[in-house]
């Protein structure tokens, strides 16, 4: 695992976007795997200047995202296909139909069984990961047993906490999520996770600074990846002790 330490939260955007675009560059066919919430916003910004620079073509792309919230239509402000449309795809030229993320409507087991469809058919090349402060990635909560594959998990009191900020208050926070397991993201080529804020030091501390891997921290488990990359501020490296 390598661990990149940067100034500010505006670096984590340039280092991770430059990622991310330079995979495009090197297979215009890539398969992104993509992030919602607040980290990844900075990332898509940078991806957002480089098409407009010239520097990458996303329209023969395709995208899977990690999750969807569970009870949201498309169109609702805080759903993650909103989220996605308006922080990244509205502003590329990755065709609409090129993108996925999974249903949140409609019946449960037939969402999920769409969403294990697509990701049987897809490979991922890089996949971006924001970070829970219960140590979550996608919407793997802490528990007794991970789940590989892509299912319907039940949000904890704490990422239903972390999340209210995007809501009027915690009651409007649904209470689960479909979500890819852990197999689905270990199968990426690569793997980036981004994170700042000292809300995060408990969870980036059992992932760079242990060594082993702990199913009440799920982000732990990619340290058997071949090929991760985690992307943290310097505030943050210094709350958890990290010196490169
Ligand atoms: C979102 C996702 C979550 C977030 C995590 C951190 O698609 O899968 O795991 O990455 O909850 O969220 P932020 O970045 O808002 O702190």
């Amino acid at each position: 695992m390598r661990v990149i330490v940067t100034s500010n939260n505006e670096e984590i955007g340039e280092i991770a976007g430059g990622m991310i675009t330079k995979v495009v560059q090197d297979k215009p066919t890539a398969t992104l795997g993509l992030a919602t919430g607040s980290s990844p916003e900075v990332v898509y910004a940078s991806m957002i200047r480089a098409y407009e620079r010239g520097e990458v073509d996303f329209s023969q792309v395709h995208t899977v995202n990690l999750d969807e919230y569970l009870g949201l239509t498309p169109d609702h402000p805080q759903s993650y296909r909103y989220f996605m449309d308006s922080h990244l795809f509205n502003h590329i030229n990755v065709p609409k139909e090129n993108t996925f993320v999974a249903s949140g409507v409609g019946d449960e087991e037939e969402c999920v069984k769409e969403f294990r469809s697509i990701l049987n058919r897809t490979h991922v090349d890089i996949q971006l990961l924001g970070i829970g402060e219960d140590g979550h990635i996608a919407f793997n909560e802490p528990g007794q047993v991970l789940h590989n594959n892509a299912h319907v998990e039940s949000l904890t009191e704490s990422t239903i906490a972390a999340n209210a900020r995007f809501f009027a208050n915690e009651d409007e926070v649904p209470k689960k999520a479909i979500s890819m397991g852990m197999g689905d993201i270990m199968r990426a080529s690569k793997i980036i996770l981004i994170a700042s804020g000292y809300k995060k030091a408990d969870a980036i501390r059992g992932l760079i600074m242990d060594e082993n891997v702990d199913v009440q921290n799920p982000s732990t488990m990619l340290k058997m990846h071949p090929d991760v990359t985690v992307i943290i501020d310097r505030p943050l490296a210094d709350l958890v002790g990290y010196t490169d």
